[in-house]
């Protein structure tokens, strides 16, 4: 059976996305709400799910890799933002601050180079006072602010991202396993 191209570059998306939650700290994500009931780590996948998506659509030639691996560890800032005490509280606000908390994790857990490093780093511009320097920062950078958006006024957010990506229930299952392990 030959395999269509969406088909094709869901599952190069997967296979990614699989190899950066073999670190189970990345799993941690799903703990903190991002917007509304989104958590962290969905709202992660979702961002670089789409982002991947529109530059397979607009037919750009870009750093898949890099692409689908920065915008997962975007907001890589493992903590509850809402929360009255947070790690940021006395270095500046969240909005501004945690791109260098997330970089600074993601360089402890994982090998980020240069691109990755920048989509992680400029994502909040213009709070962040340097614009992104790659196409692939520009695309996560735009499609983080859409997603929020989104996340803000759907309660239900991403039903199909996380049948047909993130996984199956019997996956999904799994991986809250994995998160109480971890805990
Ligand atoms: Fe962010
Ligand atoms: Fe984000």
């Amino acid at each position: 059976m030959k395999l269509r191209n969406k088909e094709v570059e869901d599952l190069v998306f997967k296979s990614y996305l699989e190899e950066v939650m073999q670190k189970k700290k990345f799993l941690k994500m799903n703990r903190y709400i991002q917007h509304g009931t989104t958590t962290c780590l969905l709202h992660s996948v979702a961002v670089s799910y789409y982002s991947y998506r529109i530059c397979k659509l607009l037919k750009l030639n870009i750093h898949e890799k890099e692409l689908i691996r920065g915008a997962l560890l975007h907001d890589y800032f493992l903590y509850d933002w809402h929360a009255k005490y947070k790690p940021t509280r006395n270095e500046g606000f969240h909005g501004r601050i945690h791109p260098k908390i997330a970089l600074f994790n993601a360089r402890k857990d994982f090998k980020v180079n240069h691109i990755e490093e920048d989509i992680i780093s400029k994502h909040m511009f213009p709070l962040t006072f340097y614009p992104p320097k790659y196409k692939e920062s520009l695309i996560v950078c735009l499609v983080d602010k859409a997603c929020s958006v989104y996340e803000t006024f759907n309660k239900h957010a991403y039903s199909t991202i996380t049948k047909k990506v993130v996984g199956t229930k019997k996956e999904r299952r799994m991986i809250e396993r994995r998160i109480n392990l971890y805990n």
